[in-house]
């Protein structure tokens, strides 16, 4: 880095250059970074104990994803947006229908805590991906709204909650 220091029109062009390719970072890290659990020991969580998840690195639209008994879990901090678009549903269209009152916590309507599994054939959905914009199973085409309800594909059932519960404003326990 010190070396493109020197001359003024490189320094731009590596500025440039280097923000760009943060920025790259930035948002693949942004759609699923992988959050580092420091609470019991791996042998322990993937017994089942419980984990706890501090939400307050989570930005507004992010999603991020942790793991409880060996399961991907989605923790999507919704924007406003895809909180209208989850709410604004007609629930006797779905094919599993859910209100999205019954996909989040009273009171924390911003969070949605999902088992990232598909309920197809249990591929890996991607975030933010698909149709309508919540998750997407490559697998076979199945489109997941931000409830995280299938709303299209061969999948049968919502994506599924895990067990948890808010132990303060900004902290979930899973388990
Ligand atoms: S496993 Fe997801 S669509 Fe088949």
């Amino acid at each position: 880095m010190t070396t493109v220091s020197s001359a003024e029109h490189t320094r731009r062009d590596f500025l440039y250059i280097a923000t760009g390719a943060v920025g790259a970072v930035g948002a693949a890290a942004a759609l699923v970074p992988l959050i580092a659990q420091m609470n019991p020991d791996a042998s322990t969580v993937a017994a089942g104990a419980p984990i706890e998840v501090d939400l307050a690195p989570i930005a507004e639209g992010q999603i991020v994803k942790v793991f409880w008994r060996s399961k991907p879990i989605f923790i999507s901090h919704r924007s406003k947006k895809e909180i209208e678009e989850a709410q604004k549903v007609n629930v006797g269209t779905l094919p599993d229908p859910e209100p999205d009152s019954a996909r989040v916590k009273q009171g924390h309507d911003p969070w949605l805590v999902v088992i990232g599994i598909c309920t197809h054939l249990g591929c890996i959905p991607l975030a933010h991906q698909g149709e309508y914009n919540g998750f997407f199973c490559p697998c076979h085409g199945s489109a997941y709204d931000t409830s995280g309800r299938i709303r299209k594909g061969p999948a049968p059932k919502n994506l599924p909650l895990p067990p948890y519960q808010f132990v303060s404003d900004t902290k979930i326990r899973i388990g």
